[in-house]
């Protein structure tokens, strides 16, 4: 029997709950399959820890962590501690730490659930994957604060493209369209961006030569920012930068059902170290505690796990649960009009789960 080892994270806020409903649909699965099983070990790192210790994980959180397949993550952030400090000191240290250069995200409307575009019906209709450079770009963390506090003060946010990193996300982005047979779409900004942005689409047209049979499309972020309200259904494998990434796939999460819904992976394709799968949502602080969050992002991002395991059936059957239960409409959170808690809804999914 396979055995997937799996370091949990819970973090902070709603974070903690709605992973442990993920855990059980794990549970659960592999109990269902009989041909894998998983073994949890928990790390308590986040805001509290840091107000505790001083840290937000430990200073050889990477070391431990090395030794697991993947990486479950709830989410980090407090109201009482500067975002940059958790952000900087848990997610993107063991993004770039691990190397985990793509960031995965399904931009999909699953049938029954809420879209806010006016002519969106179809589930054909919002169908993409964002595949978001996650190692460099404009967070890479470079630059410099001069003459702080001084009249003549000045800040440099560098952004940092390198012809090995871009040119890896973009061959990535240009496999999965061309085993998908998908086209492809680069968002960037070539014509204000005049060093990182040029780059990046004559990378893009240089790599595109290798891959004649896929379909090949480049937009400016902000028209693409507009078609993905106008017209999603032009967009299929998307691939751009990391800040770029960054909102346009909060964007891409409105339109396919909100942030209770939206899922993200960090993968090092290469699997020389974990991946990590988390909802993309944060902690949430005006409702934590109250057992209200939706669950459902997470639970796809568990799903996205079993995809990378090489488990796609099973990753496609949660998906499946998760659509029964939105199509349904008898069991839902409070940010999809219902009354159920998180844990009604994690148990329904399972029930569904079950059923299939
Ligand atoms: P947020 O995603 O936590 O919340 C935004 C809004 O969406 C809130 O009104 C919240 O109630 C709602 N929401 C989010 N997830 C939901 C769910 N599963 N069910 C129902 N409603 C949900 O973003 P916000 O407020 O900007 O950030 C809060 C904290 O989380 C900050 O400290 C931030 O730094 C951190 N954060 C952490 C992330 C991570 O760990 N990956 C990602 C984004 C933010
Ligand atoms: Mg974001």
């Amino acid at each position: 029997m396979k055995q997937y080892k799996i370091a949990v994270i819970p973090g902070d806020g709603i974070g903690t709950e709605v992973v442990a409903e993920g855990v059980k649909i794990l549970e659960q699965a592999a109990e269902l399959s009989g041909t894998f099983r998983f073994s949890f070990e928990y790390f308590p790192w986040g805001c509290e820890y840091y107000c505790k210790t001083g840290k937000v994980m430990d200073d050889d959180g990477l070391d431990k962590l090395k030794k697991f397949d993947a990486i479950y993550l709830g989410a980090v952030g407090a109201p009482n501690v500067p975002d940059n400090i958790s952000l900087r000191g848990l997610l993107i240290k063991i993004r770039q730490g691990f190397d985990q250069y793509v960031n995965l995200r399904p931009v999909k409307l699953l049938n029954g659930a809420p879209c806010p575009l006016k002519n969106i019906k179809r589930r054909e209709d919002i169908n993409m994957t964002v595949i978001r450079e996650n190692s460099e770009g404009e967070y890479a963390g470079a630059g410099d604060w001069l003459y702080k506090g001084k009249p003549q003060e000045v800040v440099l946010q560098t952004s940092v493209f390198s012809r090995r990193g871009t040119e890896r996300i973009i061959r990535y982005a240009y496999e999965s369209a061309r085993k998908e047979h998908k086209s492809i779409t680069s968002i960037s900004k070539g014509n204000a961006l005049n060093y990182s942005m040029v780059f990046w689409d004559e990378i893009f047209r240089e790599v595109g030569r290798e891959y004649p049979d896929v379909k090949q499309y480049t937009y400016l972020v902000d028209a693409a920012a507009m078609f993905f309200v106008k017209d999603p259904a032009r967009f299929q494998i998307v691939v751009t930068s990391n800040l770029f990434g960054d909102i346009l796939t909060d964007l891409g999460a409105a339109i396919a059902g909100g942030m209770g819904l939206a899922a993200g992976a960090n993968i090092n394709p290469e699997k020389l170290y974990p991946s990590m799968f988390e909802p993309i949502h944060g902690s949430a602080p005006d409702i934590a505690g109250k057992k209200i969050a939706n669950p459902m992002a997470a639970i796809w991002s568990v799903s996205q796990m079993l995809d990378f395991f090489g488990e796609k059936d099973w990753g496609t059957r949660i998906l499946m649960a998760l659509e029964k239960v939105l199509m349904e409409r008898k069991v839902l959170s409070a940010d999809f009009g219902g009354t159920a808690s998180t844990e009604m809804v994690g148990t329904e999914i399972r029930k569904q789960l079950a059923s299939i």
